[in-house]
């Protein structure tokens, strides 16, 4: 199993697992598969040639199998200490294993050394049982935000989750 930052040739394995993301766990993610799908190439591309974004995915067999992304905002002097979490995914096949875990540590590993973040911050759909794989790293429930989301007339509640790795 390879875990690796993602470069930007390699974003139609990317765009491929994203998708597939979309498609399995609808309801985890705040973009829509019809979203995007609509992306052009170019977009896909950008999207990994940001240097305030870091995507991580691992590789087994050759296949994609999962990935997390971290965004922050390098030319706001008093944010820039934090990373906004995003994206996590592990294929259903490969769940169970502890990757998603690995991934979580290698972000966290990867963003402090390289990128000097001290602050870790994502959303969790309020019944999406992924916060229990956060809890167990030690991340922080600090507040559950009202209709976050709203879908097809539908309004979701998130919890909002921190954890200090400075
Ligand atoms: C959430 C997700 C990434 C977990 O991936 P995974 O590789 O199966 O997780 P791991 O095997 O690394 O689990 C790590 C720990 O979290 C716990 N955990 C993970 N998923 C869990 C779940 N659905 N319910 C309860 N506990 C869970 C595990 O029991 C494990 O605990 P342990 O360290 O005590 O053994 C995966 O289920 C997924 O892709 N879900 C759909 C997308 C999603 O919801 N993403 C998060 C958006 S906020």
């Amino acid at each position: 199993m390879i875990f690796s930052k993602v470069a930007p040739a390699d974003w139609q394995a990317y765009k491929e697992l994203r998708l597939q993301a979309l498609a399995e766990n609808p309801q985890a993610f705040a973009v829509t598969i019809e979203e995007a799908e609509s992306r052009t190439d170019e977009a896909w591309q950008e999207l990994l040639q940001q240097p305030h974004i870091c995507t991580l995915m691992v590789v087994e067999d050759g296949q994609p199998v999962g990935m997390v992304r971290a965004q922050w905002k390098p030319k706001n002097e008093k944010l820039r200490h934090i990373a906004d979490i995003g994206s996590l995914f592990v294929a259903n096949s490969q769940r169970g294993k502890g990757i998603g875990k690995q991934l979580m540590i290698k972000l966290e590993a990867v963003l402090k050394e390289q990128y000097e973040i001290l602050k870790m911050k994502l959303f969790v759909m309020e019944d999406n049982p992924a916060a229990q794989l956060y809890e167990k790293m030690g991340y922080r429930q600090v507040g559950l935000l009202k209709r976050e989301i709203g879908h097809e007339g539908v309004w979701y509640n998130e919890y909002l989750y921190e954890k200090w790795i400075g």
